[in-house]
């Protein structure tokens, strides 16, 4: 029988999945902190302007920018997830960051007046979104004339051995819906896409740049609790038989042996920089 995912499916479980693995995401988020810095240079952010970042997780890159802008800033982070939320603030009151607010909210409706941020900022969410043109539309709506878009997102499955390791095998397992649509982590990753995608979106000036990263393990246990419980990919796979699981590890493990060294695992994931104006 044929059948489909509805828009609001996917949220919900978008936002169910990320509330799980929202704590152990954190040390997943900090080995990208290399990926936010490459960001937050390409939008340099000055004391005093107002930034929004979206899907902010657990709080970066707003966290850092909050830093830059100082006192007389303005960081504003929104993410689905109440449980990111809720990490993203106890940072900033660990920190003693005051100028940064977190809040729940949908990146597809943002409830923001248009024109109200010097600059927005995305790491890694643009892949997530259910509609991300329609994020994207939102973000151009907010962004003041004059002001800078960038964001962050993964490049092709040949590029992100990072995450492919695990999610190659995963794929031969999963089934698209009904127009063959299958979500994965690198959506609109490939060569032109994302400056073509924020073109579209009203967006002039968008240029795009790649940048490679090692990403390190002692060993491919490491690997996959860092993985599997710090990300969705853990829940999607404990949907799957019991078999099903068992090959997936098997040949996730069997990909991550092309990495070892006596050292460990050493695993690059490529990122898409992409920079925009309104
Ligand atoms: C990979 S995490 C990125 C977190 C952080 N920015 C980073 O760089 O590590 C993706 C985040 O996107 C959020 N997300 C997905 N869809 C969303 C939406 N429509 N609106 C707001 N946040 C969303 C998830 O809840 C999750 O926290």
């Amino acid at each position: 029988m044929p059948w489909k995912y509805t828009e609001e499916y996917y949220r919900e479980y978008t936002r169910s999945t990320w509330n799980a693995a929202a704590r152990p995401y954190t040390a997943f988020m900090s080995r990208l902190r290399p990926f936010h810095e490459e960001l937050i240079r390409r939008v340099r952010p000055r004391k005093g302007e107002r930034f929004l970042d979206l899907a902010c997780g657990p709080g970066e890159p707003a966290l850092t920018i909050a830093e830059r802008v100082g006192k007389t800033g303005h960081v504003l982070g929104v993410d689905l997830s109440e449980k990111m939320i809720h990490l993203a603030r106890r940072q900033a009151r660990e920190r003693g960051i005051e100028s940064a607010e977190f809040r729940v909210m949908d990146c597809e409706k943002l409830e923001l007046p248009d024109a109200s941020f010097d600059a927005v900022v995305s790491a890694y969410g643009f892949q997530i979104f259910t509609d991300p043109e329609k994020a994207a539309r939102e973000a151009r709506r907010v962004v003041s004339p004059g002001g800078r878009f960038a964001c962050c997102i993964w490049s092709t499955a040949d590029r992100v051995p990072y995450i492919h390791a695990i999610i190659g095998p995963m794929l031969e397992h999963a089934e698209p819906d009904e127009n063959g649509y299958l979500p994965t982590p690198y959506e609109i990753g490939g060569k032109g896409e994302m400056v073509r995608f924020l073109k579209k979106s009203g967006f002039r000036r968008a240029t795009e740049s790649r940048t490679s990263r090692n990403f390190r393990f002692r060993d491919a246990e490491e690997y996959l609790d860092v993985i599997l419980r710090g990300t969705p990919i853990g829940h999607s796979l404990s949907e799957e038989t019991s078999k099903v699981q068992r090959e997936v590890l098997a040949a996730a493990r069997a990909n991550l042996r092309a990495w070892t060294n006596a050292d460990g695992i050493t695993i690059p994931g490529e990122c898409v920089l992409v920079t925009a104006r309104p």
